[in-house]
């Protein structure tokens, strides 16, 4: 791995495997089931300047879990950037401080611009529509343990993407891990003006994957191994395209109707949440919340082990994690 976390194009299958074996290791820490403080006396800064639930929180938890204090600061009101202070100038000052910064921010390169002039360690807790690595990562080791679960494997899985395939940065950064193994068949269904960025189309068939892009999810015809909803992203929205936004929210409605005509019983049911519950909005419907092929919230709990691998990685205190290990 890098020094830093920006993109997942830094990361290889060798070292995918690693970092699920790190977060294994861990699962017993992030369920407190176990003790460890290998990041004692370290300090993390949690930076976040667009909104966030889980990215943030399960940061800041998983640095805790590993011994770790936090400095949490959210928006940019509550930044010296609301009174003209540069990125660079903010970048420099905060190296400073602290021994890790996670880093969301509205605009696509503003993170790699952020860890361009530090040594210390950088992760992209989303960038504008750009990437998402952590939350791509956790949805992989969610994958490989929901199908190692059901005895299915990776190579020639059919992946249903839906939704906002344009501003939704996670699927940007899972297409390109999904796309480091062997060939499986993708299936794009995004509303028009939101589809997957032609450049992601190109990787993944460049790499031998197929890829269906189809207007609706009426059109599936084949059974799927993985749903992967997403929420449309219209605070990313130019003016013009609230104006001209014609998505027919149905369909892209992920919902018991879909999965009873185009699912298996196996079939994995994955959003990296927040779902939009506003009215006019659907992403994933409530009428699959107690179907137990619905893996959104064994994916959140999954960001705690995966997040804290990152850290015990891009801090090298990995090899330490199986000698600190104590009883609650
Ligand atoms: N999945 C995700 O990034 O959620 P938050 O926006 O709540 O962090």
């Amino acid at each position: 791995m890098t020094p830093h976390l920006l993109s997942v194009d830094d990361l290889n299958l060798d070292a995918l495997d690693e970092l699920f074996s790190i977060a294994e290791r861990l699962e017993p820490v992030a369920r407190r089931q176990k003790v460890t403080r290998i990041l004692e006396g370290a300090v993390l800064g949690n930076l976040f300047f667009e909104a966030s639930t889980r990215t943030r929180i399960s940061f800041n938890t998983a640095f805790c879990r590993l011994g770790g204090t936090v400095c949490d600061t959210t928006g940019f009101t509550f930044s010296s950037m609301a009174k003209g202070e540069s990125l660079a100038d903010t970048s420099r000052v905060i190296a400073g401080y602290v021994d890790a910064i996670v880093m969301r921010h509205p605009d696509r390169g503003s993170v790699a611009e952020f860890a361009s002039a530090i040594n210390v360690p950088v992760i992209n807790g989303g960038d504008g529509p750009g990437e998402h690595p952590s939350q791509a990562l956790l949805d992989l080791y969610t994958i490989r343990k929901e199908f190692a679960r059901i005895g299915k494997t990776i190579a020639g899985a059919h992946i249903l993407m839906t939704g906002d395939l344009k501003y939704g940065r996670t699927v940007h950064s899972l297409a390109k891990l999904l796309s480091l193994h062997a060939p499986m068949h993708f299936t794009l269904v995004a509303p028009p003006s939101l589809e997957m960025p032609v450049n992601l189309i190109e990787m993944l068939m460049a790499r031998g994957h197929r890829v269906d892009i189809l207007d609706s999810l009426d059109d599936v015809t084949t059974a799927i191994d993985v749903v992967y909803a997403t929420r449309i992203q219209k605070e990313r929205f130019t003016e013009e395209m609230h104006d001209v936004f014609s998505g027919r929210p149905e369909a892209y409605h992920v919902n018991r109707a879909f999965m009873d005509r185009r699912a298996t019983p196996q079939t994995i049911i994955m959003h990296p949440l927040p779902r939009d519950s506003r009215p006019g909005a659907h992403d994933l419907s409530t009428d699959l919340d107690t179907d137990p092929r619905l893996a959104i919230f064994r994916q959140t709990d999954n960001g705690i082990p995966v997040r804290m691998a990152i850290f015990a990685k891009l801090l090298e205190v990995d090899h330490l994690i199986e000698g600190s290990l104590r009883d609650v």
